[in-house]
């Protein structure tokens, strides 16, 4: 992080009393706006902004946008918020908490394997959420594939089959659209494609969720690779139940 700049608000309040310091980080091209809010008020300073974020445990970052003798201030609930290019805007991150996640090689992501028998993806992406910043990892790089890879080898050993790992993606109109947390999606045409196993997705329908096998219940049994599975359900295929999710906290560039 030594390319960053970095503000510091120490709020002193009272008798001397220090309370939340927050350091705010710029991406890159900072001059961004936050898409979606979770919050957005006018104010007077672009200061007030960041020091308002700081008191705000949900708000991971915040853009500034200027106006006639005003500004508006955005929250975000992501490092990474969705945001736009904007010439009048300024964007910032809070300093990161990633304790419990190991950093994924050569990516800005963090990564953490829950094993928790038997639950939905709908409780999984509800579980990342409450580590402030987490929520569903979301499979975009062949690093962060890798890694999740990696991890359940580590955790439940080489040869083990029947276990799935939730994370983010849920497809759309049919079993070959997809959609991630992120906003992007990926199209694939046949069963097998891309990182699928060679018999998924096989639900036939839209709506379902996005898992990662190690292993697959039946031959060929490969590990890493995904299927589609219920949103609602913990039973996955051929008798067997989730094994507990991924969890990814993004920090931005
Ligand atoms: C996938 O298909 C949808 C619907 O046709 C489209 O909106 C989206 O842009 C496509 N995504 C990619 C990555 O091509
Ligand atoms: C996951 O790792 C195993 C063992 O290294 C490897 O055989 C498999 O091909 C990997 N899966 C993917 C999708 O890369």
């Amino acid at each position: 992080m030594e390319r960053l700049r970095w503000l510091i608000f120490l709020l002193l309040f009272g008798e001397n009393e220090a309370l939340p310091t927050a350091r705010f980080y710029p991406t890159k091209n900072n001059n961004m706006k936050i898409t979606s809010p979770t919050k957005e008020f006018v104010i007077v300073e672009e200061m007030e902004c960041a020091f308002s974020c700081s008191r705000e445990t949900t708000c991971l970052s915040f853009s500034t946008t200027k106006s006639a003798g005003a500004v508006t201030c955005r929250f975000g609930d992501a490092y990474d918020a969705r945001r736009t290019a904007d010439p009048g805007s300024k964007f910032f991150y809070k300093e990161p908490v990633t304790t419990g996640y190991t950093p994924v090689p050569g990516t800005s992501s963090f990564l953490k394997l829950v094993r928790i028998d038997g639950l939905t993806w709908i409780e999984a992406d509800a579980k990342c959420r409450l580590d402030v910043g987490g929520r569903l990892a979301i499979p975009a790089t062949t690093e962060m594939l890798n890694s999740m890879n990696q991890t359940m080898i580590a955790n439940l050993g080489v040869d083990i089959v029947c276990k799935y790992f939730f994370m983010d993606g849920q497809s759309k109109t049919n079993q070959y659209t997809w959609s991630f947390l992120d906003g992007t999606s990926l199209n694939i045409t046949a069963k097998g494609d891309g990182n699928f196993h060679p018999n998924e997705p096989d639900s036939g329908s839209g709506g379902q969720c996005l898992m990662m096998t190690r292993q697959y219940a039946v031959a060929p049994f490969y590990s890493g690779f995904w299927v589609d599975s219920s949103c609602t359900s913990g039973v996955v295929q051929f008798g067997c139940v989730s094994d507990g999710y991924f969890c990814e906290i993004k920090i931005p560039n």
